[in-house]
């Protein structure tokens, strides 16, 4: 099973793709955390990526088309893939939808999260993550459940993304408007476009999509 879940900046992408998959044993491609991960790494696509990132705005189609091709092969993704942050563009879903095609492969399900834009920035003002394993919480939404401890490894440091300052989380939200919500009529199009209320809890939101995808 393949998946894209589409949405804007603090839609619940990360949380709900987490859930993916561990239920249904899914490789999570998330375009935001490997771009972390090149920065954190200092690679060249790091460098590139770097101030881009801190400006909310995008990187390049080349370098993001660059990187599915590589991370949506079958060794990578014995079960199928979950896309959270890719396509973005609509020069990204087209370079998608051919590489699909080259591959036999086709987008079982694209997820929309619909959430209003003032929900957002509360979400995003929150959010914090495990330093070791990724994990993700919020201040108010989702505490672990001990204190100051991730649930899932037991680390007691967590660490907040740089972009989500409220100057820069207001630029991305721009560009999901601008550059990102055309590709929903594309999906719908296609006929996969399933569309969930993103403003309810983490745990309904998740019964939603398992109700779409189980
Ligand atoms: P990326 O990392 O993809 O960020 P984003 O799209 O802005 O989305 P977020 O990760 O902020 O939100 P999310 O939807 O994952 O929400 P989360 O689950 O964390 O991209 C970062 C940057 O990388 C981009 O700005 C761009 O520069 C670059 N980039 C990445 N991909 C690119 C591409 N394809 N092309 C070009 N550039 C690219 O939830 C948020 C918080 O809310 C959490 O604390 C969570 O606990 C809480 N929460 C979640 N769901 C709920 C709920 N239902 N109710 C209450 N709280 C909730
Ligand atoms: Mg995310
Ligand atoms: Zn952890």
């Amino acid at each position: 099973m393949n998946i894209i879940l589409l949405g804007p900046p603090g839609a619940g992408k990360g949380t709900q793709s987490d859930y993916l998959r561990d239920t249904y044993k899914l490789t999570k491609l998330a375009t935001g955390d490997m771009l972390r991960a090149a920065v954190a790494s200092g690679s060249e696509i790091g460098l590139k990526a770097k101030a881009v990132m801190a400006a909310g705005a995008l990187v390049s189609d080349d370098i993001m088309i660059g990187i599915i091709r590589d991370a949506i092969s079958d060794s990578n993704c014995p079960n199928g893939f979950i896309l959270d942050g890719f396509p973005r563009t609509t020069a990204q879903a087209a370079a998608l939808d051919g590489m699909l095609e080259e591959e036999g492969k086709k987008i079982d399900y694209v997820i929309e999260l619909k959430v209003d834009d003032a929900a957002l920035v509360a979400r995003i003002a929150g959010r914090y993550s495990c330093k070791k394993c990724g994990a993700g919480y919020h201040d108010t939404f989702r505490k672990p459940a001990v204190a100051d401890r991730c649930d899932a490894c037991d680390s007691t440091e967590f660490t907040r993304r740089e972009d989500d300052k409220a100057e820069t989380v207001a630029k991305r939200l721009e560009q999901y408007h601008a550059m990102t919500a055309p590709l929903l009529p594309h999906y719908k199009a296609a006929g996969n476009l399933r569309t969930v209320d993103g403003m309810a809890d983490i745990a309904e939101v998740t019964l939603a999509i398992n109700g779409i995808v189980g």
